[in-house]
């Protein structure tokens, strides 16, 4: 036995089996590298196999252990328990990767664990070396919990209400999330932190799990044999997964972190590791999205109008959403015929890129390559290219069937449509939408087709970033349906929410952002009343929910008042002044007193912090506001932006802090930043600067 570490939170017993886990959390780093007898200080139980199993880095099934396993698989029934040798450990400073063999089954299991910064990236491959196996599961990372979890923070959600967290106490038995739609879904990616007792959004350990794919998945917190495990992978259907002799399973990349500084130090870590992973972006331009100005009434005469608004407002990327292709009147047909409505666009849609780019901004466009309406003429010409049960009804969602992208021809065909789209207009950018769910996902073999399907998607994606290096894509799926580190790979941007509403929005993107960095979140200012609601608030309000994000409107600013197109424009501006440290920073969440929310984006020494308040306050007196992320420096506190719905009754408070007053770091984090009353629906945006010494005199 010996002991096995990585990066500062994982410690493992090596032996003649799979590793046994000892601890994933602080206090794990090299002082207990040369821990002695640890194997002899394992519990015991009374009435139990004389030599118990414990929890392993794969926990089998069916020899012992008697929690979750991380592996179900049989040959029609047999070799359903592994007995598991360990046959390699390869270790480096950042990586472990452990092999297993079970030589009378004729497998050979694989498991990596990578360290990256504060994550840690586990994924798990199994190897079939026998006859045919069918594979139920395969967890890409099985880890212990700490005796002191008490609390899953999860996110529920649905179309418009993506997002809304929830809190659980930890189970007595099992607490399962799985999604088997076929998409990651409205509820946001598929992630949960775990919190110790007396943790918060500042401080206290917190756990925390999201898995990088887009697809049918499972995560599992349950209770075993004395503690708490945590698992994920991929929730595979009935028989999906066949492997011959000789064929491997991969799962996706688990993506998990322990962070001593509360869930902001979880979401931070998340934030890296998806930059890391993801494509570098540069400053994230202000978009126009064409949706809710025009839906689908639109032709190349409106098209223009509304291009040289959104230029006059100060708009960098136009952005022609879905109704510019032939056939596409409303959402009953079209998908699937990727050529633009002669009706529409007599001269093609050349003439407003040209106009677009002339203006100074680049052009995007709306796709939803995975679907197709049975009223088309893609659907006509391929009936048997969906995704469907044979001889079984195909039942339609948005009037629209889903393409089995499992198949080379259907990726092919989608290939050259989308790439002959980007060689004949200047685009700079697609959105990519995916409006239903898969049911029923049988393929062409009528198996299950959910897998082949998302690695098919991948691929697409995959190949057309290659053959054009310099397009963006935006993840839309019915607004946020597809949200994960899985898709975040490949794409520039996420499609948050249809709702607009500021208030909802408010929430969703808090959601947003336990897993996801704010310049991936877009963030649109939409009308009043909004669509999605039938409420209304304010310009002002509107636009500061939005800055924070990837900023964009979707509206006709024909219909806006001066008023309000003057503080939209302003608005643009702040955001382009502000993007570059809204955007490459660290993000902290946070919850005033009396329903006050904030969010403050930068680095601890030179801050943007918004509040948002969007219930009426409880409290005559506003309670002061501690900004627990401030180091001992003395900052310069300077008001920027103040979006009331009401006026303040504090004018020397707003006086004071547009001036700019110096404040020190440690009254602020312990006494709070003093503030006035707001109204609900109101923001207020300011920034924090740590000053020398001749700021502080
Ligand atoms: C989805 C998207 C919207 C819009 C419409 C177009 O609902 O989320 O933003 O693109 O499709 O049909």
């Amino acid at each position: 036995m010996h002991v096995l570490s990585l990066g500062d939170t994982i410690l493992l017993e090596a032996g003649a089996g799979a590793p046994v886990w000892r601890w994933w959390g602080p206090g794990a780093g090299a002082g207990v590298r040369d821990l002695p007898g640890l194997a002899a200080l394992r519990p015991r139980a009374d009435f139990a196999l004389e030599a118990p199993v414990p929890l392993t880095l794969v926990p089998g099934f069916g020899t012992g252990w008697f929690g979750p396993a991380a592996l179900r698989a049989h040959r029609s029934g047999q070799d359903f328990a592994q007995q598991w040798q360990a046959a390699h450990i390869d270790q480096t400073a950042e990586s472990l990767t452990v092999t297993l063999v079970d030589p009378a089954a004729r497998l050979r299991l694989i498991q990596r664990l990578a360290v990256e910064g504060a994550v840690v990236r586990l994924r798990a491959e199994l190897v079939n070396e026998g006859a045919p196996l069918t594979l139920d599961w395969l967890a890409a990372g099985t880890l212990p919990l700490p005796p002191g979890a008490a609390r899953i923070k999860s996110f529920t959600g649905g179309y418009n209400d993506e997002l809304a967290e929830t809190l659980e106490p930890m189970p007595a038995h099992q607490w399962q999330r799985e999604g088997v739609s076929g998409i990651t879904g409205h509820a946001g990616p598929p992630g949960l932190f775990v919190l110790t007792a007396d943790a918060g959004w500042h401080q206290g350990l917190v756990y925390a799990a999201q898995l990088a794919w887009s697809g049918n998945h499972r995560l599992l917190v349950a209770r075993a044999d004395g503690g708490w495990l945590l698992q994920a992978g991929e929730a595979l259907a009935p028989g999906e997964v066949q492997l011959k002799t000789g064929e491997s399973y991969q799962t996706p990349e688990l993506i998990v972190t322990c962070a001593e500084a509360g869930v902001n130090g979880a979401l931070q870590a998340f934030h890296a590791a998806i930059r890391a992973a993801g494509p570098v972006l540069g400053p994230r331009p202000v978009h126009l999205n064409s949706w809710e100005g025009l839906y689908f009434d639109q032709d190349a005469a409106r098209m223009i109008a509304l291009a040289e608004r959104a230029a006059a407002l100060g708009v960098e990327r136009f952005v022609i959403d879905d109704g510019w292709f032939a056939g596409r009147v409303d959402d009953r047909a079209g998908l699937g015929d990727w050529r633009v409505d002669p009706r529409k666009y007599p001269q093609g849609l050349m003439p407003l890129a040209e106009r677009v780019t002339a203006l100074g901004m680049d052009l995007g466009l709306w796709v939803e390559p995975e679907m197709v309406n049975p009223d088309s003429d893609l659907y006509r010409a391929h009936p048997d290219w969906v995704l469907a049960l044979p001889g079984a009804p195909r039942p339609t969602a948005r009037h629209q069937l889903v393409l089995d992208l499992g198949r080379a021809e259907v990726r092919a065909h989608l290939f050259a449509a989308l790439d002959a789209l980007l060689r004949a207009l200047p685009i700079a950018y697609l959105k990519w939408d995916h409006n239903r769910a898969l049911a029923p996902a049988a393929g062409a073999d009528a198996r299950p087709g959910y897998r082949a399907q998302l690695l098919g998607c991948y691929a697409l994606i995959d190949q057309l970033r290659a053959a054009h290096p310099a397009l963006e894509i935006e993840a839309c799926a019915a607004g946020g349906g597809r949200i994960d580190a899985g898709i975040a790979r490949r794409t520039h941007r996420f499609w948050t929410s249809d709702n607009l509403d500021a208030v909802s929005r408010s929430t969703i993107q808090r959601g947003f952002l336990h897993f996801m960095p704010p310049e991936r979140m877009g963030a649109h200012v939409g009308a009043a009343p909004a669509h999605g609601t039938g409420r209304a608030q304010a310009m002002a309000f509107r636009a500061a929910v939005a800055l924070p994000g990837h900023f964009g409107v979707e509206l006709d600013p024909e219909t806006l008042t001066p008023a309000d197109a003057a503080l939209l424009k302003a608005a643009i501006a702040r955001y382009k002044a502000l993007r570059d440290r809204l955007h490459q920073g660290q993000v902290w969440l946070g919850e005033g007193a009396d329903g006050l929310a904030w969010q403050a984006q930068g680095s601890a020494a030179a801050l943007l912090l918004q509040l948002t308040r969007c219930a009426p306050p409880r409290e005559r007196f506003p309670p002061a506001l501690p900004l627990p992320m401030l180091g001992d420096a003395r900052y310069r506190v300077t008001l920027i932006d103040l979006a009331l719905s009401r006026a303040c009754p504090q004018p020397a408070w707003t006086q004071t802090l547009r001036a700019g007053v110096v404040l020190p770091g440690a009254w602020l984090r312990h006494a709070g930043l003093p503030l006035p009353a707001l109204a609900a629906e109101s923001a207020a945006l300011i920034a924090l600067e740590a000053v020398g010494e001749a700021g502080a005199a």
